[in-house]
This record gives C-alpha cells, sequence and structure tokens, in this order.
C-alpha cells in the first residue's frame, strides 16, 4: 500500500481552518485580526477574551454583562474545597487544577457557559490549593476586575501596576492557535464529548515541559547565575551535551515570539523598578548566546518566568497561570470545533511484523 510521508510532530501540517488566531514564523500573532500585543498594550483581560470566545470586541454592555459573569463564577463550591483538603499538599498545582476542573459540578446549559463557568473559577482553585498546601486560609479578593482579582489571589497584594502587567501576560497567554494543549482539546471535543472533559484534556496535555510546564523551570537555572559570563557559559555546556533549555525555542517562531520581546520589554521597567537590573541583563545574555550558538528565539514562557518572579508569584503556579488565560483560547476552540465538527482520527504507517501465525 503507498503512504504518504509521515509528518512527525504533525509539524507544517495544516489539518483545519480556524478564524481564532493566527501565528507565523517572523513573529506575527493575531487574535481575530487584532495583533496580540496591540491587545495587550491596549485591552482589559476581559475585552480580549470577550474577543477570542466570541468574534468581536464587547460593547459596554456586553462588557459588563461578560465581567459580571466571571465575577459571579469565580467562587470554588465547598465540595471541591472539602476534596482539595484530602490531597497531600506536595500535589503539584496544575494536577489539582485539572482533577478539581474535572469534577466541578456547574450550572450552565450551552457549551459556552459552562467553558466560561470553568474559566471563571480556575484563579480560584489555583489559590486556594496553593494556600491550603501552604497551611494558610484561603484569600478572598473583591476587586472588578479579572486581573486584579488574580493578581491579589496570587500574591496578596494590590499593586495596581504589577496586576496590569499580569493582565498584559495574561492576554499573550491566552490563544495560540493550534498549540499543543488546543489541538488536544479539539481532539476531544471532536468526538462530541462534553466541554468539561475537553477541559481536563487540553490541562493534560499543558503540563508538559515542552508545553505549558516549560515556564516552571526557567527560574531553576537562572535564579542561581551571578553573572552574564557564567549565563553564557551554561548555554555553551547545554548545546554541547545537546540539552534542551527551557523557555527557548518554539515549534511556529522560528525568527522571533512577538510576545516574549513584548515582555522582555516590560520586563526591563519591572527590573529597574525592583532594582533587578542583574537578572534583566543575565537573562538577555542568556537570549543572546542561544541566537548567536543556535538561531533559537527566547519563547514568552522565558521572559513570562522572570516577569512573575519579580511580581512575587510562586513559580509552582507559572502553568497554572498559563493554564488560566489559555482556558478562554481553549472555550473558542471547542466552540468553533463543535460548530462545524468532523471526528479527528489521523492515520498512521504500520511498521510491525507481518505474517504472524500462532
Ligand atoms: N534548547 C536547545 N536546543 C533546542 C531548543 C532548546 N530550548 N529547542 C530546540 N532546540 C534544538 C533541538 O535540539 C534541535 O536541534 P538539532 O536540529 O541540532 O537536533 C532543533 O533545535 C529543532 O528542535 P525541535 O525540538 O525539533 O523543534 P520543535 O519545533 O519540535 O520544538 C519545542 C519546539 C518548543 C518543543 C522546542 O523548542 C523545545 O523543546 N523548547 C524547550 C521547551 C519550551 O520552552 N517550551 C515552551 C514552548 S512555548
Amino acid at each position: 500500500m503507498e503512504y504518504e510521508e509521515v509528518k512527525k510532530g504533525l509539524a507544517g501540517v495544516i489539518v483545519d481552518n480556524t478564524a481564532i488566531a493566527s501565528t507565523d514564523s517572523n513573529g506575527t500573532l493575531i487574535y481575530r485580526g487584532y495583533a496580540a500585543e496591540e491587545l495587550a498594550e491596549k485591552s482589559t483581560f476581559e475585552e480580549v477574551a470577550y474577543l477570542v470566545v466570541y468574534g468581536h470586541l464587547p460593547n459596554k454592555k456586553e462588557l459588563l454583562k461578560f465581567s459580571n459573569l466571571l465575577n459571579r463564577n469565580s467562587r470554588v463550591p465547598q465540595n471541591i474545597n472539602k476534596i482539595m483538603k484530602l490531597l497531600p499538599r506536595n500535589t503539584p498545582a496544575i494536577d489539582v487544577l485539572r482533577s478539581m476542573v474535572s469534577l466541578m459540578p456547574l450550572n450552565g446549559d450551552e457549551n459556552d457557559g459552562k467553558l466560561l463557568e470553568i474559566a471563571a473559577k480556575i484563579p480560584r482553585i489555583i489559590s486556594d490549593w496553593h494556600r491550603l498546601s501552604k497551611g494558610s486560609a484561603p484569600l478572598r479578593g473583591t476587586a472588578e476586575t479579572y486581573a486584579e482579582r488574580f493578581y491579589y489571589l496570587l500574591t496578596g497584594n494590590k499593586s495596581k501596576s504589577d496586576a496590569r502587567l499580569l493582565e498584559e501576560l495574561l492576554i499573550l497567554y491566552m490563544e495560540h492557535e493550534f498549540n499543543a494543549s488546543t489541538f488536544t482539546l479539539r481532539v476531544a471535543a471532536s468526538t462530541l464529548t462534553d466541554p468539561q472533559a475537553a477541559m481536563t484534556a487540553a490541562l493534560a496535555a499543558i503540563k508538559g515541559p515542552l508545553h505549558g510546564g516549560a515556564n516552571a523551570e526557567i527560574l531553576d537555572y537562572l535564579l542561581p547565575m551571578k553573572s552574564t559570563p557564567e549565563a553564557r557559559k551554561y548555554v555553551d555546556g547545554k548545546l554541547r551535551k545537546k540539552e534542551k533549555i527551557m523557555g527557548f525555542g518554539h515549534r511556529i517562531y522560528k525568527n522571533k515570539d512577538p510576545r516574549a520581546q513584548y515582555l522582555k520589554e516590560r520586563l526591563r521597567g519591572l527590573a529597574a523598578a525592583k532594582g533587578a537590573e542583574k537578572l534583566y541583563n543575565i537573562a538577555v545574555a542568556i537570549e543572546d548566546e542561544m541566537w548567536k550558538m543556535k538561531n533559537i528565539p527566547a519563547n514568552m514562557d522565558f521572559y513570562a518566568a522572570i516577569c512573575m518572579y519579580l511580581m512575587k508569584i510562586d513559580s509552582s503556579l507559572n502553568t497554572p497561570i498559563f493554564a488560566a488565560s489559555r482556558s478562554f483560547g481553549w472555550t473558542a476552540h471547542y466552540l468553533e470545533q463543535v460548530s462545524n465538527n468532523k471526528l479527528i482520527r489521523p492515520s498512521s504507517r504500520y511498521i510491525g511484523m507481518l505474517g504472524m501465525h500462532l
């Protein structure tokens, strides 16, 4: 039988149309027609989430309704908190999030209602678990916006400027067309499983270190570094051993990740404000050396992890924070998949034995 060439990792394979987001190798990221960086700079999280999910920017009434929905649904049911209390305290936050999302009792009838109900609860699940795992009482934020509530829930602080930077970061994390977790969600959705199950599948995929898990590992090598020569030596050593450095490389962005460059600029200001210029210089030295030695650009996780560190966010929460934002992208993709569905079921080339008999 004739088979087509196998495209490992589906690299370069266009598996479906989408009207949600577009990327290209030169470093373009578009959400529903708008550049993601412009949205990060000028819009609120709620505006962009609405745009990604419903395809157009909200008017005042739509925005108010959407913001209220997120606020109203942010509470975690008591039974879910009770289950969390039974878990070993060293359970990774992303595992807790995935498991609690899969068990969450939901009220909504429509798919979008259910998906948004889950998305609205994710910040509290993350925060409640984090506090519980440290033996502290849960925090209860009363701020009006998603980002301010989330920032408070993560840190216990009310800094408006840090909450705004978190908001920009969350906007940039929100959507990325057919990345691994979104594609996983679409495969699940294509079986016509329910939104909650599809969201759980996406949360399983985002955990991996080649995807969302990368942002939790960056500080492990970065923070112990004392100087820029040390940073360059580290890169050279890893590349010589053919080991990967987390926070670098991307399937699509071979020259530049626009989100990383946006956050790099924001980090420069943040580092200056917090007296962390040395850390910024070390990060830039790593980026420069990676580019010089192997032409591999920094990806968003690299600068996001450092920004979150300077905002005093515990790095064990980095991947769940990414998932919190991406859950709005997943919502859009679930709705798009089921609105024009075909079961996703590719073929494989069999390379095992033939003609065996007992
Ligand atoms: N550090 C060192 N080398 C890297 C690298 C990294 N972070 N990312 C890619 N490379 C190298 C590979 O070793 C390979 O080199 P080779 O051709 O000499 O064998 C080459 O670049 C191509 O890498 P490959 O893994 O095949 O590319 P991909 O498109 O399949 O991978 C990623 C994309 C994201 C999986 C990959 O870049 C990676 O593992 N990055 C680290 C994890 C990470 O930061 N993930 C977050 C992504 S937003």
